[in-house]
C-alpha cells in the first residue's frame, strides 16, 4: 500500500478522520473532500498531529453543482488510485422528516465521485455503508447474504448508493468496488485528539453517555427494556472505531490488487452483541463517573437484537476486530473528557 493516494470523502468526519490516520500510518496519502457540514477542520490538524503529514484537504460540497468542475479537476490533479467515500447525511430522524434532502445529498455526492473517478482514471471506491441496510427479519448472527430492506430514508440511500456501484461494476469491469456495512462504530482514536463531535444532542448510545458522563447532558433514557434479550435491553455489535477504520485499509489493499472481483460486500463488526445496560456499566467504569439513567420506552424502529458474522471479512480482507469493550469506553471516555465541547474551544 505504500505510496497509493486515495480520495477520502468525509475524511474530516468521525470515521473519516480515524481513516485517514490508518491511510497515513500505511505509508499513503489522502486528498480529503468534506464541506464540513458535520465536521471541523480542527481534525486534519489533529490527524497530523497523530500520524504526520499526508493529508491535504479539498473543501467543497459534493452534493453541490457549482463545486463539481473543481473537484474533477482536483481529483484529475491528485492522480488518486481510487477512493473511500463517506461524505453524506447520517440521521436516522432527520432522514424520515426531510427524506428528499436525504436523496438529494447523498445520491448526487456519490454521482460526483463517481465522475471525478472517471476523469482520473482511478475506477475503485469503498463505500461507507451500513447494516442498517439489513431488514428487521434477520436472525443475528447476520451475515452478508442477509435479507437488505432499510427502514428509513436514510438506510436507503446506502441501500440505493450500494447497488448503483454494483451495476457500475457490472457494466464496467474497470470498476473496483467494496461495500462495507459498518455495524455500530465508537470510541475514539487512543490519543484522545480525534473522536466523535455531533452536531445539537446525540441520537447514538454512545456519545449520549459519553455527553452525560462528563455532565453536558443530565441522564440518559433507556429505549425499553422488554425486549427478548438477556437483559431486556437492545442489543448491538458495537466495533470500536479504529478497528473500523483498519477495515477501509484492509479493503482498499484487496481492492487494489491486480486480481481483484469487481464488487464486494463486507460486514464490519466485532461479532458480538452487547446489551444497553452492558454498555453504561463498562463506560461507567472506564470514566469513573456516575451515568444516572431511567428506563423509557422504546424507540420507534428499534430492533431487539442485531450483531454481525465478520467471517466473510476475516477471511478475505484478513481483518479482525481486535479492541475490546473496555477499549472502547476508555477510548471514548479519553477523547470526551479532553475535549468536552468536541472540537469546539
Ligand atoms: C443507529 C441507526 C442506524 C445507524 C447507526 C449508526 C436508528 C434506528 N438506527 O443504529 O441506522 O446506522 O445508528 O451508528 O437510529 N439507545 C438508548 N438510549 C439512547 C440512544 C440509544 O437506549 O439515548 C439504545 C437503542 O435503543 C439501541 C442501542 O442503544 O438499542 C443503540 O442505539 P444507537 O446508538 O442509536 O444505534 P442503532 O439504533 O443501532
Amino acid at each position: 500500500m505504500t505510496g497509493k493516494r486515495f480520495i477520502v470523502t468525509g475524511g474530516a468526519g468521525y470515521i473519516g478522520s480515524h481513516v485517514c490516520v490508518e491511510l497515513v500510518k500505511a505509508g499513503c496519502q489522502a486528498l480529503v473532500i468534506d464541506n464540513f457540514a458535520n465536521s471541523s477542520p480542527k481534525a486534519l490538524d489533529r490527524i497530523a498531529e497523530i500520524a504526520g503529514e499526508g493529508v491535504t484537504l479539498l473543501k467543497a460540497d459534493l452534493a453541490d453543482p457549482a463545486d463539481e468542475a473543481r473537484i474533477i479537476d482536483a481529483v484529475k490533479a491528485y492522480k488518486p488510485d481510487g477512493a473511500v467515500h463517506l461524505a453524506g447525511l447520517k440521521a436516522v430522524g432527520e432522514s424520515v422528516v426531510e427524506p428528499v434532502r436525504y436523496y438529494s445529498v447523498n445520491l448526487p455526492a456519490t454521482f460526483t465521485l463517481i465522475r471525478a473517478l472517471e476523469a482520473a482514471n482511478a475506477r475503485l471506491i469503498v463505500f461507507s455503508s451500513s447494516a442498517t441496510v439489513y431488514g428487521d427479519l434477520n436472525q443475528s448472527p447476520v451475515d452478508e447474504k442477509g435479507a437488505t430492506g432499510a427502514t428509513n430514508p436514510y438506510g436507503r440511500t446506502k441501500f440505493f448508493i450500494e447497488e448503483m456501484l454494483n451495476d457500475l461494476a457490472r457494466a464496467d469491469a474497470r470498476w473496483k468496488i467494496c461495500n462495507l456495512r459498518y455495524f455500530n462504530p465508537v470510541g475514539a482514536h487512543p490519543s484522545g485528539k480525534i473522536g466523535e463531535d455531533p452536531n445539537g444532542v446525540p441520537n447514538n448510545l454512545f456519545p449520549f453517555i459519553a455527553q452525560v458522563a462528563v455532565g453536558r447532558l443530565p441522564k440518559l433514557k433507556v429505549f425499553g427494556n422488554d425486549y427478548p434479550t438477556r437483559d431486556g435491553t437492545g442489543i448491538r455489535d458495537y466495533i470500536h472505531v479504529v478497528d473500523l477504520a483498519a477495515g477501509h485499509v484492509a479493503a482498499l489493499n484487496y481492492l487494489t490488487r491486480e486480481e481483484a472481483p469487481g464488487a464486494v460486500v463486507y460486514n464490519l463488526g466485532a461479532g458480538r452483541g452487547i446489551s444497553v445496560l452492558e454498555a453504561i456499566a463498562a463506560f461507567k467504569r472506564a470514566s469513573n463517573r456516575d451515568i444516572p439513567f431511567e428506563i423509557a420506552p422504546r424507540r420507534e424502529g428499534d430492533i431487539a437484537e442485531i450483531y454481525a458474522s465478520p467471517d466473510k471479512a476475516n477471511r478475505d480482507l484478513g481483518w479482525k476486530a481486535t479492541k475490546t469493550l473496555e477499549d472502547m469506553c476508555a477510548d471514548h471516555w479519553r477523547w470526551q473528557s479532553g475535549n468536552p465541547n468536541g472540537y469546539r474551544d
